[in-house]
């Protein structure tokens, strides 16, 4: 929900109807609709569907026939299917509201619609953009640069030339879900990229300014006969043993990702002049890629949006439907992530004893939570509007202390439940963030956990729990204005510590990251959660 330029709403779907990614996307359900955030951006902004002058869609069909070859499919009769299906949309969205939409209805392509989500909020008047996806209708990688308000695409890198898709499907191949990159991700960490790296080269070739992936090699169609087993062995079968050679694939195909998004970064750098650069798109989630961007002293400046993949899309399409519109727009610059919804402390109170428990009430929440952090507790801390994009960021997050070497396998056991390769990320207070991380240039999107860091050597032992096998940490900036009551928790068990920072993971239990109390209070129960701070509410697990 944008109003005058501004992003008032934004939520995923898969917060409220519990479904991860709200739907899986097939080529029959574009128009199945994300029903429930779109009547949540109506109320944030005190809407109603009258006063729409504009609906965006990031995908646009004409673009897809254009571009977009049926027999790329196995059964080119999907494509038929999908476009269709695509025709349904604009009646979908006017059944939802309740009214005609006659011509304020877009499409918006979809990498026009990534590289809006970066480039208006960022607040650069001139900068180059880079978008690294899966597909949109038919491109991969974009090179575009956005100029006094204006995008303006400069280079497409169509399919099969997919980085994104590549990592969908070696994640898959790994044992882990398509959506599962971020645990291939952690995973790289215990591997040598040498040990592949031949192999990798086969799949996705790095040039001096870009790339290109062997569709042959890989196999985007399951059906079709590909390479893929006899270059990195049989897949792994879900839940089985992680061996040496999977870290290894992993660690090569972070390796070469680093390298061929590096190579579009520079190139995207010589063909713009421009010393800003603004990245979207599902690889933008790559923390360790982000980094190498960042301190390769192409840009002076960067920024990435706090959810750089798909779901940002629908930010994008409505910011890329108004700025050309407006006389005299420029980027605003008010990025922030805390978009989706918010409770009062009588929701709050109403959702504690709908569940039949007995609130507990408190005027120092931040310090009470520090100090039983610092207690070894496992502390649910539910605050304020919730983050839009895959990170818990201080308003829907578990923490604990990063001091304890036992604190990650406590949140595993007792509430997590994930794979124990993967790592838990610290949230370290702005003002002591350079003397524990080398964080290198400043950037806003420091604020959404988009980077790897690594620990300064003299900081190494002090907390164990939030440091990767590799001795880097995917640090959260806690700034006082982004966000005031979480700087307090943290100031509080700094005071009393001496460490600026807690272990920052996101409030659920292997399910879309609580979005209301009722949420919040199920999750508490059904897990090993000490104490669950909603407000000035709280509840301890004497339950
Ligand atoms: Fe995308």
């Amino acid at each position: 929900m944008v109003v005058d330029g501004q992003v008032m709403g934004a939520c995923e779907e898969e917060r409220f109807n519990r479904v991860k990614h709200g739907k899986q996307a097939m080529v029959d359900n574009p128009q199945v609709l994300p029903e429930h955030a779109i009547r949540f951006c109506l109320d944030c902004a005190g809407l109603s569907a009258s006063y729409i002058d504009q609906v965006g869609y990031s995908f646009t069909p004409k673009l897809r026939r254009a571009t977009f070859r049926a027999d790329w499919w196995a059964n080119p009769q999907m494509e038929e299917l999908f476009l269709r299906s695509l025709g349904e949309v604009a009646g979908a969205v006017e059944k939802l509201l309740g009214r005609p939409l006659r011509g304020k209805f877009k499409f918006v392509d979809h990498h026009i619609a990534h590289a809006a989500s970066a480039y208006y909020p960022s607040g650069f008047d001139e900068a180059a953009i880079l978008i690294v996806d899966g597909i949109g209708e038919a491109a991969c990688s974009t090179l575009a640069r956005g100029d006094n308000g204006r995008i303006r695409t400069l280079e497409t890198i169509s399919y099969p030339h997919s980085l994104g898709m590549v990592w969908e499907l070696l994640s898959h191949h790994l044992g882990f879900s398509t959506y599962d990159a971020s645990k291939v991700m952690g995973l790289a960490a215990y591997g040598n990229p040498e040990v592949f790296s031949r192999e990798m080269a086969a799949v996705i070739r790095v040039e001096e300014e870009g790339y290109t992936v062997d569709e042959e090699a890989i196999g985007f169609q399951s059906v079709k006969v590909s390479r893929r087993n006899e270059l990195f062995g049989e897949p792994r079968r879900r839940g089985a043993e992680i061996l040496p050679r999977h870290a290894d694939i992993a660690a090569a195909l972070q390796d070469v990702t680093d390298k061929a998004v590096m190579a579009l970064a520079r190139r995207v750098e010589r063909i713009t002049g421009l010393d800003r650069l603004c990245v979207a798109g599902g690889v933008a989630l790559n923390c360790v890629t982000n980094t190498l961007i960042k301190e390769a002293g192409l840009f002076s400046e960067i920024y990435i949006p706090p959810a750089p993949h798909d779901a940002g899309t629908a930010i994008g399409a409505a910011l890329a439907l108004h700025y050309p519109k407006s006389a005299n727009a420029r980027p605003n610059g008010n990025a922030s992530a805390f978009l989706g919804p918010q409770f009062t402390e009588r929701e709050i109170l109403a959702a504690v004893k709908d569940a039949g428990l007995t609130p507990k009430r408190t005027k120092t929440a931040a310090r009470d939570a520090a100090d039983m952090i610092a207690d070894g507790n496992v502390v649910a801390w539910f605050q304020g509007r919730m983050e839009f994009g895959p990170r818990a960021l201080g308003n829907r997050s578990l923490l604990g202390d990063p001091r304890r070497p036992d604190t990650r396998e406590i949140f595993n056991q007792r509430v997590k439940h994930r794979e124990t390769f993967r790592p838990f990320a610290p949230s370290v207070l702005a003002e002591h963030a350079d003397e524990w991380f080398d964080v290198g240039r400043p950037t806003i999107s420091h604020d959404y956990m988009l980077f790897a860091c690594a620990v300064k050597p003299d900081k190494k032992d002090r907390i164990p729990a939030v440091l990767h096998q590799d001795g880097t940490a995917r640090v959260q900036i806690v700034r006082r204005e982004a966000n005031p009551r979480y700087h307090e928790l943290v100031s509080h068990f700094y005071a009393r510590t001496g460490v600026p920072l807690v272990l920052n993971t996101s409030f659920n239990d292997n399910e879309p990251i609580v979005c209301t109390p009722a949420h919040a209070i199920a999750t508490f129960r059904n897990t090993l959660i000490d104490a669950l701070f909603m407000g000035d509410v709280y509840l301890t697990s004497e339950k």
